[in-house]
């Protein structure tokens, strides 16, 4: 008896293809997480061979523990895996397969409404006609930022940085990246320059966040980063809340060091630090970066696919480990 573990409620198509496949996926039917002891209980109920997770649950030396030894693949629903301590998954010879490729667009598109919507203040126009206390247009009311001509900087030149630079490409902004390496292709595909980190946040107009959260990345944009960005900077941040350190986000929001945010993710998600909740020059958004219906099935039809290449011995395309 094979046994597979899906920890959340997710898109039909992934429990069709696995079931298609000769399986029968037990699933957590919640769509929130649920507590860690619960998760921990769940997993250790059988002893399962495949686990389908989200971003939300660790999968850490305990999670693999209480898993036990027939354990062959972790399959994560999302393209980010720093839930997962690679690691330790490789040491007990776990598979780790991650969502790779079919997400960059939507998340690109969700950066790029981001940084319209922080740009030509959407939200607080949006806000103002329902309050319905707009008088009228007058010839200095919300004025925001001009795309066009501006430099985007793109911080981390993945699949994901790169698609964001296509789109750019259509609003006539200058582009610079900064990346661990640089990425001569890229350069010559989309025109970008690359530039030292320093640089990009001296430089850019809009700063937009797409680099894996890593020990490396994890704060990687703080106070002194802030100071450096320009006074009409924007940020976005489509990427894992934790790679901005979010106080000091507030405090150069406050004290108008940069000029606007547009957030799809947070450092403690889904806790989301109080002072940005009523600044009117931040755009919020709870996650919703690979949030289509397309992109979602084409996620999960990865994951079901790479459990079941393992679980026939197959290698999958998608492996992290
Ligand atoms: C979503 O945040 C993902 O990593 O896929």
């Amino acid at each position: 008896m094979t046994n597979i573990l899906i920890t959340r409620r997710v898109p039909q198509v992934g429990v069709r293809l696995l079931k298609e496949a000769g399986f029968e996926p037990d699933i957590i039917e919640t769509d929130l997480p649920i507590a860690r002891d619960e998760l921990l209980k769940r997993v250790s109920a059988k002893s399962y061979q495949a686990i389908l997770t989200t971003m939300s649950e660790k999968v850490d030396d305990e999670f693999l523990d209480v898993a036990g030894k027939d354990l062959k693949i972790v399959a994560n629903f999302a393209v980010g895996y720093n839930n997962i301590d690679v690691e330790a998954c490789k040491s007990r010879g776990v598979r780790v397969s991650n969502t790779p490729g079919v997400l960059s667009e939507a998340t690109a598109d969700q950066a790029f409404a981001l940084l319209l919507a922080a740009a030509r203040r959407v939200v607080e126009g949006h806000k103002l006609v329902e309050s319905g206390t707009w008088e009228g247009w007058t010839p200095t009311q919300l004025l925001g930022r001009d795309l066009s001509g501006q430099t985007l900087g793109i911080i981390g030149m993945g699949r994901i940085g790169q698609e964001m630079a296509k789109r750019s490409r259509g609003f006539d902004m200058r582009l610079i990246y900064h990346n661990r390496s640089r990425d001569e292709e890229a350069e010559k595909n989309l025109g970008a320059v690359y530039k030292s980190l320093d640089e990009l946040l001296a430089e850019s107009d809009f700063i937009s966040v797409h680099t894996p959260l890593n020990a490396e990345t994890e704060h990687l944009l703080c106070y002194e980063q802030f100071k450096k960005m320009k006074k009409t900077a924007i940020i976005i941040n489509t990427a894992r809340g934790p790679i901005i350190h979010e106080k000091a986000l507030v405090k150069a929001l406050q004290e108008k060091w940069i000029w606007a945010a547009g957030l799809d993710v947070f450092e403690f998600e889904p806790k989301v630090t109080e002072e940005l909740l009523t600044m009117p020059n931040v755009v919020l958004a709870p996650h919703l970066g690979s949030a289509t219906e397309g992109t979602r099935d084409a996620m999960i039809s990865l994951a079901a696919t790479a459990i079941i290449k393992v679980l026939k011995g197959e290698t999958p395309s998608n492996l992290v480990a």
